[in-house]
């Protein structure tokens, strides 16, 4: 690291000499330079006579210029930090004389951010990602370990069951481009590693507006069951951000962040970033109360330390009477969406007493009516609660939950006219 260190005030009296002479130039021209001018990255991999640099200058231009421009390049981390390793590794391919990993594995970033890589393992971005979809008797003894140590890992096993009938039922060739697109931000790789870095940090830019930015999370936070992202669109802070968010220090130094930098959060203000009392983490589970995605929503482990962690981001922004205030009536909010579930499910009860359901998931309407009633709607309410969506807790949510709950009614009776049974209800 002491080589990387000279280089970097090599690098910044550099940088400082190309800013003073752009001073001199813009303020020739009568006008300032704004400070994105004076911060744009130099390519620190400009003169370089690196072998894979100058290749790939050539092969993978797009890479190599993208890489020059980011931070590690600039401390001196190298194409060889990360892809060479010795011959025999897992996963390794012969290359040029060498051995590289296509994509290095976060065992590779491990030998240098050991604590983003231990928070995410901590995470259900880590293996209760892949789990959801892949089902937990492929993992390895040593994952097994890890995934049964996730304080967080907790699930309702209803649900998991649910959504590994549909990735069954509807087959590789489909969700290859579905589930396992959004899943396999926690899928181990041949080295026995877990997740991808690479599904916040879009190579090889590494940048943390990049990161920060709320796009990045809407590859995956989107849609009917989870529209964490069209909720944040719609809310005051989403506002905030697409109409005066240029104006925000994207870049400024991790750790330190406060409402002078982002006068509004982003998705990783109050997950992830270090903002007023609250600490960066990779772990994303760390500052939620409940399991919001379970049906029927309980609270997580140590949620009083979670909750003390979100409420510190607040706090930045909002006294804490609104904010003790807001929590009670979100609260509130989640356990009526609770109760509404369980009131489906005992609605659908006698129908399983009486053995009137196929035993196969998702072949009759009613199979639909009943899942899309808690999956859909029922987080789509709780989700706009808590990231103050209005239109997703009334019409995408709420509301909706009152129409299939009717239609089930509907379905059950039928069902039960059918087999020649008394409807208890009428
Ligand atoms: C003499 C030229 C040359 C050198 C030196 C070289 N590469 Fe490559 N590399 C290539 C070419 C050509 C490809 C294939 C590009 C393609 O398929 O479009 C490639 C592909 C790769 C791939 C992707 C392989 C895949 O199948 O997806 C990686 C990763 C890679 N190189 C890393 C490196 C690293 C790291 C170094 C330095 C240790 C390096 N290369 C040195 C020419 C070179
Ligand atoms: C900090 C770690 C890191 C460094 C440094 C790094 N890479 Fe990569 N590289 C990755 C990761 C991670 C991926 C896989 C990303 C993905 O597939 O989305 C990757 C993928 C690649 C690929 C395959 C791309 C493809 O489309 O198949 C090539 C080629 C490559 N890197 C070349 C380079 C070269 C050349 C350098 C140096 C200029 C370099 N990398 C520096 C992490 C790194
Ligand atoms: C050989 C050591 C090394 C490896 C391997 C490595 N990094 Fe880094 N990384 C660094 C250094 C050094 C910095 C710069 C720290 C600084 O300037 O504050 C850094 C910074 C970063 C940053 C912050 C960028 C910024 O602008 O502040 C991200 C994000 C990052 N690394 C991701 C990764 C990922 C993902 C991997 C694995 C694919 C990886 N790193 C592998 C050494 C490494
Ligand atoms: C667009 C990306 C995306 C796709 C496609 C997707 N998921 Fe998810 N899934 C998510 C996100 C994001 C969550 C987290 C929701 C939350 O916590 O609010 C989630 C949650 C889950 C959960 C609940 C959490 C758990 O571990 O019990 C299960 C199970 C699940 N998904 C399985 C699947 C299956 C199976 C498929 C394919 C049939 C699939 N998902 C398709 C993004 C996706
Ligand atoms: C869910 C998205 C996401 C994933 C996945 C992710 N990161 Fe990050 N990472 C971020 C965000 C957002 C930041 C910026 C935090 C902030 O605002 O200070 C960041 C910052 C960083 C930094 C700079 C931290 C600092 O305090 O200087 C490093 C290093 C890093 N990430 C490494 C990794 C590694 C290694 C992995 C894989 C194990 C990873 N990240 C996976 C979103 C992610
Ligand atoms: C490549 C897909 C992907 C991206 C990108 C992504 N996530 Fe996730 N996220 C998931 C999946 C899948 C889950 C559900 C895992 C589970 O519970 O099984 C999840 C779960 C979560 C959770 C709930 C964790 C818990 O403990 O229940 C939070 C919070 C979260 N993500 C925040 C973010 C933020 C913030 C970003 C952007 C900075 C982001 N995610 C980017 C796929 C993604
Ligand atoms: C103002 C802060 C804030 C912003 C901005 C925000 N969230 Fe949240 N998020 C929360 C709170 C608070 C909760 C519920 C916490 C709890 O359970 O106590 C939550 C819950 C979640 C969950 C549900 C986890 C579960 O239990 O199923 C996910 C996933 C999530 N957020 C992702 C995102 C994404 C993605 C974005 C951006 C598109 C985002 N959040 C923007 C504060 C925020
Ligand atoms: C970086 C500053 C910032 C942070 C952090 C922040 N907010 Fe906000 N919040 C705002 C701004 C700005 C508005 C919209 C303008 C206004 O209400 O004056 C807003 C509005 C709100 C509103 C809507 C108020 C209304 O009038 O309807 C709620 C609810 C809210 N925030 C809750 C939260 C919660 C809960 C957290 C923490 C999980 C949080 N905020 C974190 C800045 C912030």
């Amino acid at each position: 690291m002491h080589a990387a260190r000279v280089l970097i005030v090599g690098l910044t009296a550099v940088i400082v000499v190309l800013a003073l002479a752009l001073v001199t130039i813009t303020v020739g021209r009568s006008s300032t330079p704004s400070a994105a001018d004076l911060a744009a990255p130099v390519d620190a991999l400009a003169g370089s006579d690196d072998d894979c640099v100058t290749c790939h200058r050539l092969q993978t231009p797009g890479i190599v210029e993208q890489y020059g421009h980011s931070t590690m390049a600039a401390a001196g981390v190298s194409c060889q930090d990360c892809h060479v390793v010795e011959e025999g590794y897992p996963g390794s391919v012969p290359h040029e004389g060498l051995f590289v990993l296509n994509q290095p594995t976060t065992a590779i970033c491990q030998n240098c951010h050991v604590q983003e890589v231990a928070q995410f393992n901590q995470s259900r971005h880590g293996l209760p990602a892949y789990v959801a979809y892949a089902g937990d008797e492929i993992l390895t003894a040593a994952q097994t370990q890890i995934y049964a140590s996730i304080p967080e890992g907790g699930n309702d096993p209803e649900a998991t069951r649910a959504r590994n009938a549909l990735h069954e039922l509807e087959g590789e060739a489909i969700t290859r481009f579905a589930c396992e697109a959004c899943h396999d931000i926690g899928k181990p790789a041949a080295d026995g590693s877990v997740g991808q870095c690479s599904s916040c940090h879009l190579r090889h830019e590494f940048s943390l507006e990049q990161a920060r930015k709320p796009e990045t999370c809407n590859f995956c936070h989107i849609g009917p069951d989870h529209p964490q992202w069209e909720i944040y669109q719609e809310s005051p802070h989403g506002i905030y951000y697409a109409t005066g968010g240029d104006k925000w220090h994207w870049d400024a130094e991790p750790g330190t962040l406060s409402a002078a930098d982002f006068p509004a959060p982003t998705c990783a203000t109050c997950h992830i970033s270090g903002f007023g009392s609250a600490g960066t983490t990779h772990d994303i589970g760390d500052r939620l109360t409940w399991f919001l995605f379970a049906p029927i929503s309980s609270r997580r482990p140590a949620w009083q330390d979670n909750k003390v962690r979100m409420q510190g981001v607040c706090r930045e922004c909002h006294n804490q009477n609104f904010i003790t205030e807001f929590y009670a009536a979100a609260d509130a909010a989640t356990e009526r969406v609770n109760a509404w579930v369980v009131e489906s499910n005992q609605t659908i009860a006698p129908l399983k007493e009486h053995n009137l359901l196929t035993p196969a998931p998702f072949d009759e309407p009613i199979d639909f009516t009943h899942f899309n009633l808690w999956h859909h709607w029922g987080r789509t309410a709780k989700f706009g609660v808590w990231m103050q969506g209005p239109d997703y807790v009334q019409w995408h949510g709420a509301y909706e939950i009152l129409h299939d709950m009717a239609e089930l009614r509907e379905q059950v009776r039928d069902k039960l006219d059918e087999a020649g049974l008394e409807t208890e209800s009428h």
